[in-house]
């Protein structure tokens, strides 16, 4: 999910000076000095006072007790699954509209996603379909909730909070508590944001950030697990480098990973922490800029807040409705990457991808239509406000030619 790697396969992009990234990262604070540090005092793996600093960084601002860096975001939720018991033919619920690592992850430890739909408006984990599932396709034996039609064992729920918006905590955990699921929370996309007062990531039994080129903060690669249960982050410690014994000796009780992140990666954390409030406020403002501009525009719908809920707006997605606009969310793409304006669709619905083909999948109707209108646009932190205007013209050109407006010369 590298924006930058992804650049040459993007329709052809056109990528001269006045390109306008998709989301690129903001490494203008005290990420050199850190850096330097790092190189100067020869502490550049995976121990340092930086990896340290960083995990309290994100533990306090979290609210959490505990932290744990690792190599990616990816590589924490392979470990937060396994310090909470998800194992071999274990089911566990997660969005069919999310980038595929929560699945994949899921499938790292033997068990299987089960593929639940998403709400139409703020495009999150759908806990209505979620309800009925449990109620009309699942039973108890003793305290286990049990698939009617696998027989398998639901052990977990993987809410994610895309796009930096939050799931509906209050009501999934009153569902989690109810049918006796832990809850693991993809919170990847979403530091920052929050569930009432509360933060994304301290909203559940364990959660997972990523630092990834595109993420609100970076570490150039990066994850977090975080955890108000000690012995979950003792055994998360433990796992993540390589489950050692003994140091020394070199004795191994098990099979552990290399999950650490290094102490550069985690300087550049500590230099971002330091400036996410101004990234979040800055999200903010941009998105605020689009609903005002394009919110009025017949058949596009912009990206809102749910009540009692506060977005980071980390990536800023709108819709677009072929039929009332003439044009396909991907007919708009190509048309703003002739103009330099680099947006991106939304993910394949993971139920319908070859790995998943065994997987079961419920009522998926909105991430269909959400993954056909949608379109990710320009919104990084850099971004002048005179580039967001020119996006923003654009699009609103766009719409008014049907799609048929060409660069200007
Ligand atoms: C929803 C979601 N989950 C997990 C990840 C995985 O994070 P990483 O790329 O750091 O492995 C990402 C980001 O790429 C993501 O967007």
């Amino acid at each position: 999910m590298n924006t930058h790697e992804s650049l040459p396969t993007l329709g052809g992009v056109n990528m001269n000076d006045d390109f306008i990234p998709l989301s690129v990262p903001f490494l203008g604070g005290n990420e050199s000095r850190y850096v330097q540090e790092c190189i100067e005092t020869n502490w550049v793996s995976s121990v340092g006072d930086f990896v340290n600093r960083f995990e309290d960084m994100v533990a306090r601002y979290v609210g959490c007790s505990h932290a744990v860096a690792t190599v990616n975001g990816t590589a924490a939720l392979h470990i937060a699954l396994i310090v909470a018991g998800v194992g071999q033919d274990d089911e566990v619920i997660v969005p069919t509209l999310t980038f595929i690592a929560p699945a994949s992850a899921i499938r790292y430890v033997g068990a299987w996603p089960v593929f639940v739909d998403v709400e139409p408006v703020y495009f999150q984990l759908d806990l209505v379909k979620l309800r009925a599932f449990f109620e009309k396709s699942c039973h108890f034996e003793g305290d286990n909730l049990v698939n009617n039609d696998s027989n398998r064992r639901i052990k977990a729920i993987i809410p994610v909070h895309i796009l930096g918006h939050p799931v509906d905590m209050v009501e999934l955990n009153k569902l989690a508590r109810y049918y006796n699921l832990i809850v693991i929370e993809d919170a990847t996309e979403s530091l920052g944001a929050c569930c009432g007062d509360i933060k994304t990531g301290n909203l559940s039994s364990i959660a997972c950030f990523s630092f990834n080129g595109n993420k609100i903060i970076t570490t150039g690669g990066g994850g977090m697990i975080v955890t108000n249960n000690g012995s979950w982050a003792e055994r998360a410690r433990y796992l993540t480098t390589q489950a050692k014994d003994d140091p020394l000796e070199y004795i191994h009780n098990e099979i552990g990973y290399n999950y650490r992140l290094t102490n550069i990666q985690a300087a550049l954390g500590c230099a971002q922490m330091e400036q996410l409030d101004h990234f979040i406020a800055t999200k903010r403002q941009i998105a605020a800029r689009y609903q005002e501009h394009l919110g009025q525009i017949e058949g596009v719908t912009v990206a809102g807040e749910a009540p009692d809920r506060f977005s980071t707006f980390w990536l800023y997605t709108i819709l677009i409705d072929p039929t009332i606009t003439g044009i396909t969310s991907r007919q708009a793409l190509q048309s703003l990457a002739a103009h330099a304006v680099q947006t991106r669709p939304l993910w394949h619905p993971l139920y319908s991808l070859p790995p998943f083909s065994n997987c079961q999948a419920i009522d998926i109707v909105q991430a269909n239509h959400i993954y056909e209108r949608a379109l990710s646009i320009p919104c990084s932190v850099s971004l002048k406000p005179s580039e967001q205007m020119l996006v923003i013209e654009h699009i609103q050109q766009l719409i008014r030619t049907g799609g048929l407006c060409r660069k200007s010369t």
